[in-house]
């Protein structure tokens, strides 16, 4: 495929659409990458032209998406010359058309290790400790019962009777539930599993039978074969046992073991987003399910996504893999808990198009290190209790019984889905999810019974066990007869801004949005399944936040716990939090998120907006088109201007119908909801939208003071905390929660200054004009006049060294004649310094956090100092 790429782009044929194979090999010693997405109009040798870079093929996972290759340079090139066409533009006016206005995304392509195993970590020593190793007799009923099973499968592999994770005769009834499906003929035939890890040994004879090698692929070596080669290289091999062992003489049996296994390999070297892009949807017409134990570290303070390629690979697998049945990724929790983690900080595990899989040990007792989450769909066994998972391992006849972690227990419940799939291969990547969510078994062992909720589908669900125990045996017999899902709608929220900042204490913040019949039937949307939470929290220590998302009918999903090693001092961005646990629900009603500062110090932090996404079931499959492709902007909410409430050009005053609601001393301040930029517009209608916040009471007090009152008018139907709160001005200028005299004051008082720094810009404009006759050199100094200087009237023309750039540019903004200073008005940290000086904030820019260079180098050190303590 390479060889005719370059031959295509010597001999100048553009018109002909070469295609980069997904086996890319590049070298990226030799050469700098690019990924660039562009306007299928364009054409890329002429983008390549102008850019100085070698035209190096389309991607083929990805529609219009190409990439372009140079000499090794420090710098972004693309992005240097993006960047110097906005500024000439700007700054000389040029508005000629370039080649480079059909970029819609380009990313200098760089490998990074950021991706990690979750294979079985060191138990922690003191205070967080493992289950003393449990050691029960085989009990005689359940030793004639496997020798039964064995019989009739003639099963002979030697260790299938360790493998007690598949029949246990110790613990009865604490396996996978398996083997009756076995005897039923069902074993994985026709699906089948890629795992995506450090390698797959395919010379393993417990590997080869069912080795595919059309799926396969090393993407650290560049080579066709995932071969271990590294050291540690075993971890991929034993996930491929647990799920596709073969049924001979060698080791075990794998969950599905006449399911084909293939393997790509990506763990093993540092990789670039384009190649883990290409890597996991791998073959995406023929690998069925690709099995992921690993992700972002698990070190209880990394917050982590996919970046845009990888998620637009995603999509396109769900929406176009498996001959459009969608492409199923299952990935492991996390082996963070002692450590404080929680799935949810970890992009890959909190998508919607991700079967997420914690871990339980053989006794069903949460094992130190899985993680829990409301995006945890269900658990399986692993290691913990003195026991592992016995499987292959590399070389031609070897075994281990050492694997553990969640990264044992994805791989397991792969294989089941291999089951499901080979009598059901017509499901989709969403009857899967509902499959799991309805026949996994809840049970009661460590934690009490109250902390499973009962969900709208009547299954319990638990953050640390999802729905429960995957039973290979229900999910199998439910699929055998299950009537597949509709399409997929969906109902995104307009952006919600709260822009209040968080109490301190367990009662939190909260702000409540209402989804009507009405929006729901615009949308499509006929029952839950995914819930998505965006939101932007500054706060000048990430872990001491955590969101509770509470449901019109009550179930609640932590979206986000504290974790005291995050000492990030940044809040939440722009994070996407999902939750599993409202499948089944309508929708309709009152959602309520609150966001709580539960840790008492001098961190503090605020509130800056939201945004909920239902995601579920279509009620007319005809008329629902699939879900665009996602942007770099589609969940950043970049209209606020946090200090005045008044929102971009593009935005719109709330209807009447919004409701503001402050319960506590704090100020009041508008809640402004701009239309959604949802990629239907049509289906997601908020017109009727009515968010309210509230500084937090509970819930359910909150709840049912707002109730029914969506309709009244702002004025009427606000609760005033205070009989001062009344506002003379229209509800975008904020009332601070003062009487009417003294807004009136401070804002006259506001008027006067702008009137007064208005005329000064002037004045000044009049003077450079003046001057620049008779002084081209730009060396006047003025001083910005500081807030005691503004509050006194005092209006001299103080120079002050420390204030000079920022005069500077405030002085060529009036004039408009020095190119840089101009382009550096533009400078987002420039309009973020100038408005701290207005009254009434108490924050900096949207996600930035108030003091944040200072209060981040003294954080809290008390829980500093490793698992150890
Ligand atoms: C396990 O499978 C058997 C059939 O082999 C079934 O009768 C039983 O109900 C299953 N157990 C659970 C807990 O679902
Ligand atoms: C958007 O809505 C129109 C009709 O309202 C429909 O035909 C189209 O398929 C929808 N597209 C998406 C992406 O939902």
């Amino acid at each position: 495929m390479r060889v005719p790429t370059i031959l295509l782009a010597l001999f100048g044929l553009a018109s002909a659409t070469s295609h980069i194979s997904e086996r890319s090999n590049r070298d990226y010693t030799t050469h700098d990458y690019y990924a660039l997405h562009l306007d299928p109009s364009s054409s890329p040798h002429e983008v390549a032209l102008h850019l100085g870079l070698d035209y190096d093929g389309q991607l083929d996972f990805l529609d219009d998406h190409h990439m372009f290759k140079a000499a090794k340079h420090p710098n972004d090139v693309v992005e240097e010359s993006i960047q110097a066409l906005k500024h000439r533009r700007k700054v000389k006016r040029d508005l000629s058309p370039s080649p480079l206005d059909s970029i819609k995304f380009n990313q200098k392509q760089v490998q990074r290790k950021r991706l990690f195993k979750r294979g079985i970590i060191p138990r922690p020593l003191a205070g967080l400790h493992d289950r003393d190793a449990v050691v029960l007799p085989e009990t005689t009923n359940s030793l004639l019962e496997r020798a039964d099973v064995i019989k009739q499968l003639g099963i002979t592999d030697p260790i299938f009777s360790a493998q007690w994770h598949l029949f246990n005769t110790k613990e009865v009834g604490n396996d996978m539930n398996v083997t009756g499906v076995w005897l039923q003929g069902i074993t994985g035939k026709g699906a089948t599993v890629c795992i995506v890890d450090d390698g797959l040994d395919m010379d393993s004879l417990d590997l080869k039978p069912n080795y595919f090698a059309k799926g396969s692929y090393d993407f650290n070596d560049g080579q066709d074969e995932p071969k271990p080669k590294l050291d540690d290289d075993q971890h991929g091999t034993r996930c491929a046992g647990e799920v596709a062992a073969a049924k001979n003489d060698v080791c075990g049996v794998g969950v599905a073991y006449d399911a084909r296994i293939s393997g790509v390999r990506i763990l093993s070297a540092p990789i670039s987003d384009v190649d883990e892009a290409a890597s996991i949807v791998y073959g995406f017409q023929e690998n069925d399910i690709y099995s992921c134990s690993w992700g972002p570290p698990d070190d209880g303070r990394t917050m982590d996504a996919p970046g845009l390629l990888i998620k637009k690979a995603i999509l396109k697998a769900v929406q176009e893999g498996r001959g459009g049945k969608g492409t199923i990724y299952v990935f492991a929790a996390g082996n963070g808990a002692a450590a404080g983690d929680n799935c949810n900080f970890d992009g890959y595990t909190n998508s919607i198009y991700s079967v997420t899989i914690g871990a339980i040990d053989k006794t069903d007792a949460h094992p130190y290190y899985s993680e829990k989450c409301s995006a945890q769909l269900a658990v399986t066994y692993s290691s913990g209790a003195g026991e592992a998972i016995h499987t292959t391992d590399i070389g031609t006849n070897k075994c281990t019984n050492i694997h553990g972690g969640t990264s044992a227990a994805g791989p397991l419940v792969s294989g089941v889905f291999a089951l499901v799939l080979s009598v059901r291969p017509d499901l989709s990547w969403r009857d899967i999810q509902w499959l799991t969510a309805l026949t996994s078994v809840p049970f009661y062992k460590q934690e009490k019974e109250s902390e499973w909720q009962t969900t709208a589908t009547g299954r319990k669900f638990s953050h640390q066990y999802g729905y429960g125990k995957v039973d290979a045996w229900q999910i199998v017999e439910l699929a055998k007869t299950w009537k597949n899902v509709k399409k997929q709608a969906w109902y995104f929220s307009p952006w919600i801004h709260v822009r209040t900042a968080i109490p301190e204490g367990s009662n939190g913040l909260s702000s409540t949005f209402e989804i009507t019949p009405d929006m729901l039937r615009v949308a499509n949307l006929e029952r839950v399944e995914h819930v998505t939470v965006t939101m932007n929290v500054a706060h000048t220590r990430r872990g001491d936040i955590s969101v509770e998302l509470h449901s019109p009918t009550g179930i609640i999903s932590h979206l986000s716990e504290t974790r005291r090693f995050d000492e990030a001092p940044i809040g939440y961005i722009d994070w996407t939090f999902m939750t599993v646990a409202h499948f089944g629900e309508t929708g309709i009603g009152k959602w309520t998120i609150i966001v709580k500062d539960s840790i008492e110090n001098k961190n503090k932090g605020t509130f800056t907006d939201w945004r909920i996404k239902l995601w579920g079931e279509s009620i007319d499959p005809a008329v629902q088109g699939m879900l665009p492709m996602p942007t770099e902007n589609e969940d950043k909410d970049h209209d606020v201007d946090v200090t005045t409430g008044v929102i971009g050009t593009t935005s719109v005053q709330p209807k009447p119908t919004s409701n503001i609601i402050v319960t506590t001393g704090l100020p009041t301040r508008p809640s402004i909801v701009k239309p959604t930029d949802s990629p239907n517009a049509s289906s997601t209608d908020s017109s009727t939208g009515s968010p309210t916040s509230v500084a937090q009471t509970p819930p359910s007090e909150s709840q049912g003071e707002s109730a029914g009152e969506t309709n009244g008018k702002l004025d009427e139907a606000v609760p005033s905390p205070s009989p001062t709160g009344s506002s003379f001005l229209p509800s975008v200028f904020p009332t601070f929660g003062l009487s009417k005299r003294t807004q009136i004051w401070i804002y006259g008082a506001l008027a006067l200054i702008l009137i007064f720094v208005a005329s000064l810009g002037a004045y000044f404009f009049v003077q450079r004009r003046r001057r620049l006759r008779n002084n081209p050199r730009d060396n006047y100094e003025f001083a910005m006049l500081d807030d005691q200087e503004e509050t006194d009237g005092m209006l001299a023309s103080t120079t002050r060294r420390g204030r000079r750039r920022r005069a500077g540019e405030l002085y060529d903004a009036f004039a408009g004649e020095s190119d840089e200073d101009l382009f550096s008005d533009d400078d987002a940290e420039y309009r973020d310094e100038s408005r701290e000086h207005l009254p009434g904030t108490g924050f900096a820019g949207k996600g930035r956090p108030v003091n944040e260079k200072d209060d981040g180098a003294q954080s809290d050190d008390d829980e500093k100092g490793g698992l150890v303590r």
